[in-house]
């Protein structure tokens, strides 16, 4: 029987949760939708959604995943005995970041390849409007995206196969603070850009009647992929939690730091995009049209300012997307580990080769795989809907009713306290019980149908 591992400090699982959370969903996501919906008003309905509905549901996933000392299919498989439908869901949960893994990867490896064009020749000053046709070309090409997909996916499972202490605990402890000074200093620099302050209001006006059923289902489901919920990452991690360390407190920092990411890259790109005069968009025509269109225009005025500012933005979301991906990658390592008792260095091997393959396949849909339809959707739309509108949804939804109705109260009530010892942890045990109970199922249902309408 192999030792289960551990984190070693209460900061140490902090920081892995904060990694997985803090990611692509932060950097390229939020400051558009922020935007779209309604700034100001966005960001105040998304903090309290996910202090109010996200952090409860990751502290279900910690208090599952703890209590049983086990990865999301067997600890519902074990927790639930004369229940199996429990670790199918479990089993669905484990195929949503299987999936994920495999779409998130080809993003991580255009940020490899765009922090390698940034730190070997720049974005060309000269031609900046061409610097925008680059993602075009490079998406849709055959060979490089994949050889930067192989990089990335591999560089991550490596980590893995290192184990939880060696690898993911050594990595996010350096990363994680390394990500927060990249980012403060990013900030200081956008913010100050001629021009940069038509990103500022963009972000912050508020405009209340943005928020329509779709606004509020949007910030929902942000709040939901940005907070890494529903597919057992939180879980997996915190089966990985020692006896003494707090699930309270390491969800609030968790939530605390994703948001306050989020926030602070708003403020990194939108007064950028503004600052170049070009429209904001979202998703990958922002990080790698938009952006590097900038770092060309700048690159005229001041070559090294833009060659370092480029490289750090990449940079940053790189690092950002690896802390992401090894969690989801640890989701299914764990499942094969301990179901099918093989060792973390073949579950990672095994991983790696089944992510690469569906990755491969979804960055060719982006080029000569682009005619394929699934259900009406390019295969990369397909993988990324199922997973972040249904699967991530389902396996919230699942974890809330587990704790609320399957787990015994009082096994609950240890496991957020440390058997009685925390004492904000049990003043606010009263209140949360309640909450994950009768108020998180029927929120998740409403959004479910709204995402279906
Ligand atoms: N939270 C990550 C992001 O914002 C994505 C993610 C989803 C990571 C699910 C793990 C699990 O990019």
């Amino acid at each position: 029987m192999h030792q289960r591992e551990h984190f070693n400090s209460r900061l140490a699982i902090v920081l892995a949760l904060a990694g997985s959370a803090i990611g692509l969903g932060n950097i390229w996501r939020f400051p558009y939708v922020v935007g779209e919906y309604g700034g100001a008003a966005f960001i105040i309905v998304y903090i309290a959604f996910s202090l109010c509905i996200s952090l409860p549901i990751m502290l279900s996933e910690s208090i599952i995943g703890r209590h049983a000392r086990k990865g999301v299919y067997c600890a519902l498989r074990d927790l639930a005995p004369r229940r199996p439908w429990w670790k199918w869901a479990g089993l669905v949960a484990v195929l949503g970041a299987f999936i994920i893994s495999s779409y998130y990867s080809v993003v991580g490896g255009w940020s490899v390849d765009y922090m390698m064009r940034a730190l070997m020749k720049g974005f060309s000053p000269d031609a900046p409007d061409n610097v925008m046709g680059i993602f075009g070309r490079m998406s849709s090409s055959v060979w490089e995206p994949i050889a930067a997909h192989t990089i990335f996916l591999g560089l991550c499972a490596a980590i893995v196969m290192l184990g939880v202490k060696n690898g993911i605990e050594r990595f996010n402890k350096f990363s994680i603070p390394l990500l927060f000074i990249l980012i403060v200093g990013m900030l200081v620099f956008s913010v100050n850009l001629p021009g940069a302050r038509g990103g500022v209001e963009y972000l912050l006006k508020p405009d209340f009647s943005k928020m329509t059923a779709k606004g509020l289902s949007c910030a929902l489901g942000q709040s939901f992929f940005s907070m890494s919920l529903g597919i057992g990452a939180v879980l997996t991690y915190a089966s990985y939690m020692k006896p003494d360390q707090g699930i309270l407190s390491a969800g609030v920092w968790t939530t605390l730091f994703d948001a306050g990411f989020a926030i602070m890259a708003g403020f990194v790109v939108m007064p950028a995009v503004f600052s170049a005069g070009i429209a904001p968009g979202a998703g990958p025509s922002l990080v790698f049209e938009s952006i590097p269109y900038i770092f060309a225009k700048m690159g005229a005025a001041s070559p090294l300012l833009a060659r370092v500012a480029s490289v750090t933005f990449f940079l940053t979301i790189l690092i950002a997307a690896v802390t992401s991906e090894i969690s989801m990658l640890e989701v299914c390592v764990s499942q094969l580990v301990e179901q099918r008792q093989i060792s973390r260095r073949k579950a990672s091997i095994l991983v790696f080769i089944l992510a690469w393959g569906l990755g491969v396949l979804c960055s060719l849909s982006f080029g000569v795989l682009g005619h394929v339809r699934i259900l009406g959707s390019g295969i990369f739309e397909f993988f990324d809907q199922l997973s972040s509108n249904y699967i991530m949804l389902l396996g919230a939804l699942a974890f809330a009713i587990f704790v609320g109705w399957q787990m015994k109260k009082a096994d609950v009530e240890a496991e957020l306290t440390n058997g009685g010892s925390l004492r904000a942890s049990s003043r606010l045990f009263k209140f949360l019980y309640p909450v994950i109970r009768y108020v998180i199922p029927p929120a998740i249902v409403l959004i479910f149908i709204t995402n279906l309408l």
